[in-house]
């Protein structure tokens, strides 16, 4: 089935879900569209969605062998994946190993600095609000996730954390901050918590471990060029290049 005989689900700003072949999946769509400050900047960065489908189809299977279950099971194509279909948990789940972005402006530090040990946090998905940073009571006391499904995302955030750090580490990159999201899967009437969304340079910060270049989005959104380049980069550490530099060069869009 093409994507355009395909239902479409949802559209975000990054990615597109369409209808699975089968009940309880999806196909997941990744745009070239780049958007930073909540939509307010936009463009259209060619290769991009390509990048990043490998990237998280590269993470996501490492994480599930590892045990951490997510909601990738196959990759499809060029552009998407089929995923398993869950309920996403409005929140967008952030852990940080190093001072930046946001962190560094609420509370005046100098990007760069180490935290003295990883830091979660949690902001409630809505654009509307722009996804304000709440606390655990917020998503308590407004039905977000239960305690139990919070304890469940706080050590699988670690969990992640931990696992990610040691592989860019591996391949001389610092994973300074990213945005994780989760959903819950059905099983009858229980349900669990599954990582879901996607992990790539456009929710990571990666840092060049020796010459602190950033290889991420940051590139886009503070106008420092090479963007393409810099994720591309992080493919090619990863051992992951692939077709890519095809992609690129011929701006393939299907
Ligand atoms: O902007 P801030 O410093 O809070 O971002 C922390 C991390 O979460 C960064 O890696 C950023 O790319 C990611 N993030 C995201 N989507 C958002 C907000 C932040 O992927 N809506």
């Amino acid at each position: 089935m093409t994507t355009k005989s395909r239902k479409k689900i949802y559209e975000g700003k990054a990615k597109i879900l369409y209808e699975g072949p089968e009940p309880g999946t999806l196909v997941q769509y990744f745009k070239d569209d780049a958007t930073a400050f909540n939509a307010q900047k936009k463009a259209v960065l060619d290769g991009k969605g390509v990048i990043n489908n490998r990237i998280s189809e590269f993470v996501m299977t490492k994480l599930n062998n590892i045990g951490v279950q997510n909601h990738f099971i196959k990759r499809l194509n060029l552009r998407e994946q089929l995923i398993r279909e869950v309920e996403i948990i409005p929140l967008e789940v952030v852990c940080r190993n190093v001072v930046a972005g946001s962190m560094a402006k609420r509370f005046g530090l100098p990007e760069g600095q180490q935290l003295p040990r990883s830091i979660i946090e949690f902001y409630y998905k809505n654009d509307a609000l722009e996804d304000p940073m709440v606390t655990e009571e917020h998503v308590t006391a407004f039905n977000w996730a239960n305690t139990q499904e919070i304890d469940e995302i706080l050590a699988m955030t670690l969990r992640v954390n931990d696992f990610l750090s040691g592989m860019f580490a591996a391949v001389g990159i610092t994973l300074v901050d990213f945005k994780i999201e989760y959903g819950r899967l059905f099983e009858g009437e229980f349900s669990r918590v599954i990582l879901a969304d996607e992990i790539s340079p456009d929710s990571c910060r990666l840092w060049d471990s020796t010459t602190g270049d950033k290889l991420d989005k940051d590139r886009f959104r503070r106008d420092m060029g090479n963007v393409i380049e810099s994720y591309t980069e992080v493919a090619k550490r990863l051992g992951i290049m692939g077709d890519m530099p095809k992609v690129i060069e011929g701006g393939i869009t299907s």
